[in-house]
């Protein structure tokens, strides 16, 4: 990977073809990847809206093995803490969909892995009004998954290290007023790209009105 042209890798990817593969990509492999690539993915992010144009973001991306160890502990005793249980409840669950199943295992199988993902991303940014403002945050992360997918990376969205928010960012030397919002573990795939299970977007677009009870109660 020494020889990559970072300058233009990417640069001719469909955009919308990388919408449409942007997938979760747990399973990455350990090479590092050059920090002018983590530079570049993060370029991406910073031509994000944001309100008033306060572009309140801030990127910290941890490489070092011992701190994405110290990170990851936390991510996998959290994880087995909070999304395990659901994990064995839809297993055992016959009527339970095979590929939220199948999703959830990959969710696992990155918690019990993320120490080795090459890039542990962090992106936080500044509260306002003493408020944190995920939303002027996540236009920029989705901006950072489709860079990934357009340079080839494999990356996917994390929040699971909130729960330990606080002792996270003061190991990060984030602020109070600057939280981080989302993890992005990020690395060259092991396997490969491809289109994510959705709902036809006609189940989800409605010109006009939503007619009445077209909207079936969730479960
Ligand atoms: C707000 C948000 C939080 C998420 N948190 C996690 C997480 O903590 N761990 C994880 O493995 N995936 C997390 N995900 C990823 C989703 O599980 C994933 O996008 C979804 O299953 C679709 O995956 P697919 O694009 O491969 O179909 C999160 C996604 C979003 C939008």
């Amino acid at each position: 990977m020494s020889d990559l042209d970072i300058e233009a890798l990417g640069e001719d990817f469909p955009l919308l073809e990388a919408i449409r593969t942007a997938r979760a990509i747990r399973r990455l492999r350990t090479e590092p990847v050059p920090p002018a690539l983590i530079r570049k993915v993060c370029e991406a992010g910073t031509f994000a809206p944001s309100g008033g144009n306060r572009q309140p973001w801030i990127f910290v991306a941890v490489t070092e093995a011992e701190r994405r160890a110290w990170i990851g502990e936390r991510y996998r005793a959290r994880f087995r803490q909070y999304i395990l249980p659901a994990l064995e409840r839809a297993e055992a669950d016959p009527d339970f969909p095979e590929a939220n199943v199948r999703n959830m295992r990959a969710a696992l199988h990155l918690a019990d892995h993320i120490h080795e993902a090459p890039v542990h991303l962090f992106v936080a940014g500044w509260k306002r009004r003493g408020e944190t403002q995920a939303q002027a945050l996540f236009p920029a992360i989705q901006n950072i998954l489709l860079a990934c997918r357009g340079v080839g990376l494999g990356a996917s969205l994390t929040t699971v290290h909130l729960a330990d928010g606080p002792e996270i960012d003061a190991y990060l030397g984030l602020s109070e007023s600057t939280p981080s919002c989302a993890l992005l573990p990020i690395g060259w795939p092991v396997g490969r790209h491809g289109r994510p299970p959705r709902a036809s977007v006609d189940e989800k677009l409605y010109f006009e009105r939503v007619p009445e009870g077209a909207i079936a109660p969730r479960r």
